[in-house]
């Protein structure tokens, strides 16, 4: 299995960032920050009460953790400002009333949420990423980065991916790592959604997977070869998008529609997609829906073989990324280094 987790550690030492840590009242989190320094991977925030973290993990060494408290810190007034002003005319779904009537309403939710907090200290550029979800939520994790922090340039979806690693050689994955998107987040993604989510899955396979993007757009037909116009209109959609993605990013390999053995193999792609400089050589698969996406990269896993890391993910403005309510120590800091390396 190719040693990825280690080549993004070492990427991820050399550029110092700061990452932020909101759940300061999760073991996991304190202690994987404190691995984390000590490892070099990044300067680490974590939120909450020192005398409070201190307590509940007397064993773990937080010399060298920045702890802030929102309750007593200097900028809260100032983060709850920038949110209200970033918020202003946006109505709360539930109540149909303004989201925040006011900065004292804004600085009451934010010393509630400290999500939020760590999205607005992103944003005012106090720290380079935020890692949390180890006890929230995915909806609770990413709304605070997509209310306040937003798409990065060029990009109008948050999407995410996985990074599978292969346990063996594979004559059909020689680079021994793929990408897959999304079989996370966008449920039912649109053509210009698919097309960002393969631009933001290229970007993730060169800088966090370091290979060399070649993007198959995926479907049950390849190059026009089945239809279900009767039904999801999935083949058209996947044709839009390869269209779009290729328009909006010219210098990145992307093509389709492709079934998936004739995006890996190439004696398929060579039948069935002759003139494509994609066909039976992809090793980034974007799927039409998360249906598909999170079925695909479970089968890799259970029956493949194959490591999956993430969902990490892409396509805000800064770095941030949900952790699994499952995640163990090492993960977090697997994916502290990931957030970093997004960082650059
Ligand atoms: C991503 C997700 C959390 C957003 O849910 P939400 O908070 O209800 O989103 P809303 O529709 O209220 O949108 C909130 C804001 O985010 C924006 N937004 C929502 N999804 C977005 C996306 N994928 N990309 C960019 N912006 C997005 C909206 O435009 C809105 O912006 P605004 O408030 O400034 O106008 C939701 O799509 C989700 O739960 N997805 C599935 C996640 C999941 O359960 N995965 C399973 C894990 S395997």
């Amino acid at each position: 299995m190719k040693d990825i987790l280690n080549e993004i550690k070492s990427n991820a030492k050399a550029l110092n960032k700061t990452i932020v840590l909101p759940e300061g009242e999760d073991k996991r989190v304190v202690k994987a920050a404190s691995l984390a320094v000590a490892e070099n991977l990044a300067k680490v925030v974590v939120l909450g009460n020192e005398e409070e973290i201190k307590k509940a993990n007397p064993d773990v060494d937080l010399s060298k953790v920045i702890v802030i408290d929102p309750v007593t810190n200097e900028k809260t007034a100032v983060y709850a400002e920038m949110l209200f002003e970033a918020r202003k005319g946006k109505i709360n779904k539930k109540t149909g009333a303004p989201e925040y009537a006011d900065v004292d309403a804004a600085k009451a939710s934010i010393l509630k949420d400290y999500t939020m907090y760590a999205a607005l200290m992103l944003k005012a550029g106090d720290v380079d990423g935020l890692v949390s979800g180890a006890c929230h939520s995915t909806a609770n994790t990413l709304r605070p980065g997509l209310q306040v922090i937003k798409t990065a340039p060029g990009i109008n979806t948050v999407s995410s991916s996985f990074i599978m690693i292969s346990p063996r050689e594979n004559e059909y994955n020689p680079d021994g790592v793929a990408v897959f998107g999304d079989c996370a987040i966008n449920i039912e993604p649109d053509a210009n959604q698919i097309a960002d989510i393969a631009i933001s899955s290229a970007e993730t396979a060169e800088k966090i997977a370091g290979i060399e993007p070649r993007v198959a757009m995926l479907s049950f037909s390849t190059k026009g070869s089945g239809n279900d116009d009767k039904f999801f209109k999935s083949v058209p959609k996947m044709q839009e998008a390869t269209k779009i993605a290729k328009e909006l990013a010219p210098n990145i390999k992307i093509d389709g529609e492709f079934q998936f053995d004739a995006a890996v193999a190439p004696e398929v792609g060579l039948l069935k997609a002759p003139d494509s400089e994609i066909a039976g050589k992809a090793n980034v698969f974007i799927f039409p829906n998360i249906n598909a996406g999170n079925i695909g990269y479970k089968i890799a896993q259970r029956f493949g073989g194959y490591m999956a890391l993430g969902p990490i993910c892409q396509g805000f403005a800064k770095p941030i990324n949900d952790l699994s309510r499952g995640c163990n120590v090492e993960d977090i800091i697997a994916v502290i280094a990931i957030t970093a390396l997004q960082a650059k």
